[in-house]
């Protein structure tokens, strides 16, 4: 049965974890996976996890199954975060929301849900996306396809060709949409464009699917959803998978979430109902500990409170990291304009090199990072931006 398996090539994001690892170069830099990174180069479990999960340890009296849908504390407080708690599709209960097992499964159990429902149903990703949308989604059995997002040359969205690409999308169709923070390549949309989109779909009437896996990590927890929100009060349906990997550091934990707004009460616990009966054919129940932990953290006032403020720090660590990135290339002389790192937002953006500099960055520097060039913002730190801009330098 196995004898004619080949053998597949690393992960092209998750494969450079590895490869740092086996560096032996003390100088190396992990600007790889995105995960946060503090100062001292360390993924940190936050501090109001880690005291969720001592509260955790004390009271939790058994392991048995949740509910399939995920715990009610998780389930109420994702839709306060998404949409806020006085939103008029919360208020008007139009929203299903299942616990998955982080972002990706959120993504992936959206997926199966939409094409059992409606077989063949296209989903338009943005050129660039994140490498594994498309097999994540393709394999899910959506018809995968493209719009133009980002402009290499000019460091901006190409908004005219986005718009008239999804301008033919109809309805039955997806867009995703990355809901901040884009993945790769940290250009966002602006409020106007978030406009333009809600006028598009209710135009044309396809359904926007909204990929948020670093609310709060670009301007602030609110402002980061405002073109979900935008959309969740214009139009009648909206597919969103969040994650909390990165916002609350629960990385291997797995937990997301999957909201769907539909048109009435009635079709959002129909919807509900056929959502978590796909999970069971999948995985049967989600792992449950991020998620009651996340429950937890946004209940009680004063964990939340902290967490908010340990969710500021990493924001305002990346930004300053990206100002600082763009000065030191500067002062070191660097011909090349890169003011455009300090506009995009969240852990990436392209440093905009070939593959063959940044072959240079991995085999001469020991500096990790994504093939298109992607670094990881927040792996950059005091002991090593020197280095890195030396050697930014060096290959251009
Ligand atoms: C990334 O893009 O680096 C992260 O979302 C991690 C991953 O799973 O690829």
């Amino acid at each position: 049965m196995f004898q004619s398996i080949e053998r597949r090539p690393p992960d092209p994001i998750l494969g450079l974890s590895a490869a740092y690892k086996n560096d032996t170069n003390p100088k190396k830099v992990d600007l790889g996976v995105g995960v946060y990174k503090d100062e001292a180069g360390n993924c940190p479990v936050m501090t109001a996890v880690k005291k969720a999960e001592a509260q955790l340890l004390e009271i939790e009296d058994s392991k048995s199954y949740i509910a399939q849908a995920g715990p009610d504390l998780f389930l109420r407080h994702t839709l306060g975060l998404l949409f806020g708690e006085q939103h008029e599709v919360v208020r008007d209960k139009r929203t299903s929301v299942v616990l998955a097992p982080g972002g990706s499964g959120a993504l992936r159990v959206a997926a199966e849900f939409i094409t059992r429902s409606a077989p063949g149903t296209r989903v338009l990703v943005s050129d660039p996306t994140w490498n594994n949308h498309m097999p994540l989604l393709g394999s899910a059995g959506l018809k995968v396809e493209t719009y133009p997002y980002y402009d290499y040359a000019k460091h901006s969205i190409r908004f005219d060709e986005m718009m008239s690409r999804i301008g033919e999308a109809k309805k039955g169709d997806l867009v995703l949409i990355h809901g901040c923070c884009h993945n790769p390549c940290g250009a966002d949309l602006n409020h106007e464009q978030w406009e333009a989109v809600a006028e598009a779909a209710l135009r044309q009437g396809f359904t926007p699917f909204i990929d948020l896996a670093y609310q709060g990590l670009g301007d602030g927890l609110e402002a980061d959803v405002y073109g979900l929100r935008l959309l969740a009060s214009r139009l009648p349906e909206l597919v969103v998978a969040s994650s909390y990997s990165k916002n609350f550091g629960v990385y291997r934990e797995r937990t997301g979430a999957v909201s769907i707004i539909a048109q009435t009460t009635q079709a959002a616990e129909a919807v509900q109902s056929q959502v978590v009966s796909t999970a069971r054919e999948m995985y049967s129940v989600p792992p449950t500990h991020g998620a009651t932990l996340v429950g937890m953290i946004l209940e009680d006032a004063a964990l939340r409170t902290e967490w908010d403020a340990e969710l500021t720090v990493m924001r305002d660590r990346i930004n300053g990291l990206r100002s600082q990135l763009v000065a030191r290339l500067k002062e070191r002389g660097v011909a090349h304009d890169f003011s455009f790192i300090q506009q995009e937002k969240g852990m990436f953006s392209f440093l905009g090199l070939s593959p063959e500099q940044v072959k240079r960055l991995i085999s001469e520097f020991s500096i990790y990072l994504v093939g298109s060039s992607r670094i990881n913002v927040a792996g950059i730190n005091q002991s090593n931006l020197d280095y890195l801009v030396d050697a930014i330098a060096a290959v251009l």
